[in-house]
């Protein structure tokens, strides 16, 4: 039997410290439904001690998702790891994941401490999280940058205290596949009880190598689990892939000889509702999530894909959750059939009011729009799930004006805490009058840093996906919409980003 590679996820964590992509405990569960779904091994679900808000999605994970450990991240301290055990205490499988910085770079400048009380706090944290949980987890941040015999003694120290699983980070993403590869190799060799413990690796993708160094971890170093991040959500350049190392590893079966619990055939749909919940939108070319990922425009590669697929495909699209008819319904389909394709797209909505819910949007929908295509229903039920019922702001209705040599204008109506409002402006155009318009009212004071409009299924005829990503007292949210008009959908997105403003509190940074 072939050895097993463990799939840690942490979306949820390492992925939210991007800035503009944090998300509510109640998307934080639904991803994490859509994980359970995929078979991830092991969900890190946030970081309790962090915020009270992070602390209730650890906690509502916990309780709610069985088939997957739960971890929590913590700083190497008694506080952070009872917060951790306490919000993990209704999992089947709890993990705590400690970690405190092992470079001399962080330990000086940062936790101003010597190696000697750094090494103390490591043995000391590990032996305190042991006797709350099984699973404990150990990380030494900046691993990769740290002296290789003051990180042996560490690593020894914390595998004697119980400590179940090692990862190695390469915090910046400052490795190269060959070096990183061998240094988790060297770690094995040179600690004495390195084989108590399961080694993982955990790649940043500064220099755009966190997939390709997370595989040299596993195929040189011998490392039986990689943390990653749906879509390679993360901070920076973001972590390392899980849909690439994923299809990596079972595509190349014959090289890397790993089995994996994964089911793949989920994959889009995390994609997708992780694109849309955050606001990260995936590049087109973005390998086996991106649009282009399987599509074949060349003359001469379209057809030798007819003629034999292997030719030009390694791999086959609905394998990742990818559909091969790709036009899904129109007006006259029925609930069912609505309900079915929901379920073929891996998507399961919590209640039949959910459904129903979800159904009449996409009633209203088929009516302005004669195809819908899966990504409108993905759209959909995502819009969906970010929409939360205390939202402070909701779109109703929007009229604009534009005509060559005129002042565009429009005119919005919105609920601000249920109440409807009519606003209007002028604006450079139709986009810019609409969001002047509810700028005016609600005088957020807010920055814009980011617009962009993608469309969805590809034509004119398809959706506007928008996403804003608005600045304020040094806090990034982004929101997203989506709808036939662009300019709806850029209203639905500025007010989705006005209320995570008002609804996020502060947290400690986890490499702060
Ligand atoms: O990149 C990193 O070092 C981390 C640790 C907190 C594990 O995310
Ligand atoms: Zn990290």
């Amino acid at each position: 039997m072939a050895d097993k590679l463990i799939i840690f996820d942490t979306t949820l964590r390492d992925g939210e410290q991007s800035p503009g992509a944090s998300m509510t405990k109640d998307e934080k569960l639904r991803i994490a439904r859509q994980l359970e779904r995929l078979k991830v091994d092991v969900i890190e679900a946030g970081f309790a001690a962090s915020s009270n808000g992070d602390f209730d999605a650890v906690q509502l994970i916990a309780n709610n998702i069985k088939d997957s450990t739960i971890c929590s991240l913590s700083r190497a301290n008694d506080r952070d790891i009872a917060r951790a055990a306490e919000a993990l205490k209704g999992a089947n499988s709890a993990r705590i994941h400690t970690f405190i910085a092992t470079s001399a770079l962080h330990m000086e400048k940062k936790l101003r401490m010597t190696p000697e009380q750094v090494l103390e706090q490591a043995k000391q944290s590990v032996r305190f999280a042991r006797n709350l949980v099984a699973d404990v987890e150990f990380s030494p941040e900046d691993g990769y940058r740290s002296d290789v015999d003051f990180l042996c003694r560490v690593l020894e120290a914390v595998i004697n205290e119980g400590a179940t699983t090692l990862n190695i980070p390469d915090t910046v993403g400052y490795a190269v596949p060959e070096l990183y590869g061998n240094f988790i190799k060297t770690l094995r060799e040179r600690v004495p009880n390195s084989d108590k413990a399961i080694w993982s690796v955990h790649c940043h993708n500064d220099l755009g190598m966190a997939v390709a160094n997370s595989l040299a971890g596993v195929k040189i170093g011998g490392a039986r689990q990689i943390e990653c991040t749906i879509n390679g959500l993360g901070e920076r350049a973001g972590n390392c892939s899980l849909e690439e190392v994923v299809m990596a590893v079972r595509t190349r079966r014959d090289y890397f000889g790993l089995d994996l619990n994964i089911d793949p055939v989920h994959i889009v749909a995390a994609s997708r509702m992780v694109s849309q919940t955050t606001g990260f939108v995936v590049q087109p070319n973005k390998a086996v999530v991106g649009a282009n990922a399987f599509a074949h425009a060349s003359g001469i590669h379209q057809d030798g894909v007819l003629k034999a697929r292997d030719t030009y495909e390694i791999m086959r699209a609905e394998d990742v959750g990818w559909s091969a008819n790709k036009i899904v319904l129109g007006k006259l389909s029925g609930r069912n059939a609505f309900k079915q394709r929901l379920q073929d797209l891996g998507v399961s909505l919590d209640s039949e009011q959910e459904i129903n819910h979800a159904f009449a949007k996409f009633k209203e929908l088929a009516d302005r729009k004669s195809e819908i295509f899966d990504e409108d229903i993905l759209a959909l039920v995502s819009e969906e799930s970010v929409a939360a019922d205390n939202d402070e702001f909701a779109f109703v209705s929007l009229s604009q004006r534009s005509e060559t040599g005129e002042k565009p204008s429009a005119s919005i109506v919105f609920t601000v805490q249920g109440q409807e409002v009519k606003s209007e402006s002028e604006g450079n155009g139709p986009v810019d009058a609409s969001l002047k318009a509810i700028e005016s009212h609600v005088k957020s004071g807010a920055e814009m840093v980011l617009y962009s409009v993608n469309a969805i299924s590809g034509s004119t005829e398809s959706q506007g996906e928008v996403t804003v990503r608005l600045q304020n007292s040094g806090r990034v949210v982004n929101g997203v919409g989506s709808d036939p008009d662009i300019v709806v959908a850029s209203a639905k997105a500025y007010l989705s980003a006005l209320n995570k403003l008002h609804s996020k509190a502060d947290r400690v940074a986890a490499q702060g």
